[in-house]
């Protein structure tokens, strides 16, 4: 059984004892699970190449520990309770024991089809549970799974494609997603118009059954393929240090990265994690709003609660259909226990007005998290006192794709809460603060940026196929120390805030971005000459896209030329990507070493030019004035 702690002063015991002898806690959580051969060295480190390794040596899959564990104790109970976009559509239910075969079809299905061990098959479906099957198919026969969310552009699906050398395709024909129907494998399509050419396989769910062609003999119906399989298949044996899947995040430059995370690991730490930050109980039921193309949906929707053999809720739909009640009406429907979503949904249910949170009964809520970005004051107790009545713990869970699971929160009702803190680390878990010169920032009361001193089993292990990018990313800032891209602040007792990222990335509406992303997708509009991306306070989304753009002669309609630039932007990236505002300037502020002073763009665009510093050391300190005057006020 998984460790869970139940009191605070356990907790601090517990932290305690990780920190004094992290291999013995660690390897302590590691003998909960099943393994088929038990590792020879719980761990092994440096962060200077890095190479990190945990429990190596050690065999087992991952779905085995999901699944098959689970049998004989819960086969007939609900792994996976699937409410659809319509409120009037059939809820699905998959037992554990449906949830096994299903998934022992689909392995067999895609074994069928020429994918084994450490071939990388990509995902690009809405939430339906045949992501969730098609993801634990690839875990059972060592497959890689590469999950895009399915609200990225074709350009952006094939560069995560082809970076990843992807064998298959998994994909639905439609997406059924508030009033709209998506046509998602138009997209898939696109894409394999793009240099795809490792994938030799694109199998389509028929989720909506729309209109749908077969473009190539490529491409197979998901249901063909798997139906007729068979519903046993052994699973591969896998070391612990074997790559479990790769999920692209945004980094400060360049493309995204694909960060890499190995079976063991990964496995332990999000079982152990999901059972003290939710405090989950037998019989409850769980639910993540998240989208299982981002990690908190791989860790916190599809592995963490499988592993602790929990019941695990997945939604297809979006909050605001067919009205902004959706949440509470499926959290009253479906008598939720844990309930755990992103400030930016919390923000945007709050801006409807309370009346539709009214008339539900939400006293089966036993804990409420939050994830993604820092929550602020006004959404926390709104959050606190509408939705959990006061009762409800917020559990304010700080983690990273990179990190694989929660490393900084509150345990449900254990810990002390405090709004916009994400409070102490879990047990296992080393952070710190240090200043821009590295220095240690000891004692409490302090602010810095937020680093971790020690490995923790759910790290990422390298950026795929590209390790000196890992190195450079995460581990060259400081030395002997991983670093998040935060700042935080030590409260006076100990407890964390995150202040926000102190890189160019942007965190819009809960989605990570980097400016340089955006400005080199804007830059391919024939009319720029460059593009400066910044972020600047949003009231729900948490931050906006603020972007300045020189263009070559005149642009004509200016409107037009700004519909423009949304749709290059669509194209490269997505829809997520889209700028709120977009200025027009003769040029950008730049050092006389010709860096962009982004300090200033993001003051601007943050609507404070009143203390905007020295600027007389610029190259071109006069265009200053110039982004002053046409800054776009909200
Ligand atoms: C960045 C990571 C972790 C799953 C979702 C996002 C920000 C995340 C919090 C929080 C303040 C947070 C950080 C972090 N962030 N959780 N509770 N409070 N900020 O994963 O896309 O990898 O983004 O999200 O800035 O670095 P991600």
């Amino acid at each position: 059984m998984t460790l869970q702690i139940k009191s605070f002063d356990e907790y601090k015991d517990v932290y305690k004892r990780s920190v004094e002898d992290p291999e013995g806690f660690w390897a302590e959580q590691a003998s909960t699970f099943t393994w088929r051969r038990k590792w020879d060295k719980t761990l092994e480190w440096n962060f200077r190449e890095p190479n990190v390794k945990w429990f190596a040596g050690g065999k087992l899959n991952i779905t085995e520990n999901c699944l098959d564990r689970h049998l004989d104790t819960r086969g007939g109970q609900v792994a996976i309770l699937f409410e659809p976009n319509r409120p009037e559509a059939p809820v699905q239910k998959y037992t554990y024991k449906e949830l096994h075969a299903a998934v022992c079809k689909t392995a067999n299905a895609l074994k069928a089809n020429g994918v084994g061990k450490g071939d990388r098959v990509c995902f690009y479906m809405p939430m339906v549970p045949e992501l969730a099957i098609g993801v634990l198919a690839c875990a059972r026969i060592g497959a890689v799974h590469s999950v895009v969310f399915a609200g990225f552009s074709a350009q952006a699906l094939a560069d995560r494609i082809i970076d990843a050398q992807c064998k298959m395709v998994i994909c639905s024909d439609y997406n059924d997603r508030g009033a709209k129907s998506i046509p998602v494998k138009e997209v898939v399509d696109q894409a394999m118009n793009m240099g795809c050419e490792s994938v030799e396989t694109v199998l389509v769910h028929k989720n909506t059954g729309g209109p749908a062609d077969m473009p190539d003999a490529r491409y197979k119906w998901w249901h063909d393929e798997v139906d007729g399989q068979s519903a046993i298949c052994e699973a591969e044996e896998m070391d612990a240090e074997d790559m479990l899947f790769i999920l692209y995040t945004s980094g400060s430059t360049g493309k995204p990265k694909g960060v890499v995370h190995t079976c063991g690991g990964f496995m332990v730490y999000t079982a152990y994690s999901f059972k003290n930050v939710f405090q989950y109980q037998d019989g409850d039921i769980y639910w993540c709003t998240a989208d299982i193309g981002w990690i908190t949906g791989h860790s916190y929707i599809v592995y963490g609660p499988l592993l602790a053999g929990a019941t695990t809720l997945m939604f297809e739909g979006v909050p605001t259909y067919p009205d902004a009640g959706r949440f509470w009406a499926v959290c009253e429907k479906h008598k939720v226990n844990q309930f755990y979503t992103a400030p930016t949904a919390i923000r945007a249910l709050m801006a409807q007005g309370d009346k539709w949170t009214e008339g539900y009964d939400l006293s089966s809520i036993k804990v409420l998290g939050s994830v993604g970005e820092p929550i602020n004051e006004e959404a926390w107790e709104w959050y606190y006192h509408r939705i959990g009545k006061g009762n409800a713990p917020i559990v304010d869970t700080w983690w990273q794709t990179e990190t694989g699971g929660i490393l900084i929160s509150g345990l449900g009702g254990l810990s002390p809460m405090k709004p916009a803190h994400a409070g102490y680390p879990l047990p296992g878990i080393q952070p710190c603060l240090v200043d821009s010169n590295g220095a240690l920032l000891e004692g409490n009361d302090v602010e810095g940026l937020l680093c971790m001193k020690f490995p923790w089993p759910s790290m990422l292990r390298t950026t795929y196929g590209d390790h000196e990018r890992c190195r450079q990313t995460y581990f060259a800032a400081f030395q002997d120390m991983y670093f998040t891209g935060d700042g935080a602040r030590r409260d006076k007792n100990g407890m964390y805030r995150i202040i926000g990222r102190v890189d160019d990335v942007i965190n819009v509406s809960g989605h990570r971005m980097g400016t340089a992303e955006v400005e080199n997708a804007i830059n391919e509009h024939p009319k720029v000459i460059e593009s400066a991306v910044v972020g600047y306070p949003h009231e729900i989304k948490g931050q906006g896209i603020y972007a300045y753009v020189i263009v070559s002669g005149p642009v004509g309609d200016e409107e037009a030329f700004r519909k423009e630039i949304l749709a290059v932007v669509t194209k490269e990236i997505g829809p997520i990507a889209k700028p709120d505002k977009i200025q027009i300037v003769s040029g950008l502020p730049k050092t006389r070493s010709g860096k962009i002073m982004r300090r200033i763009l993001r003051k601007v665009a943050s609507g404070d030019t009143s203390n905007l510093g020295d600027v007389s050391t610029l190259l071109n300190p006069e265009v200053v004035d110039e982004i002053k005057t046409g800054a776009l006020a909200d």
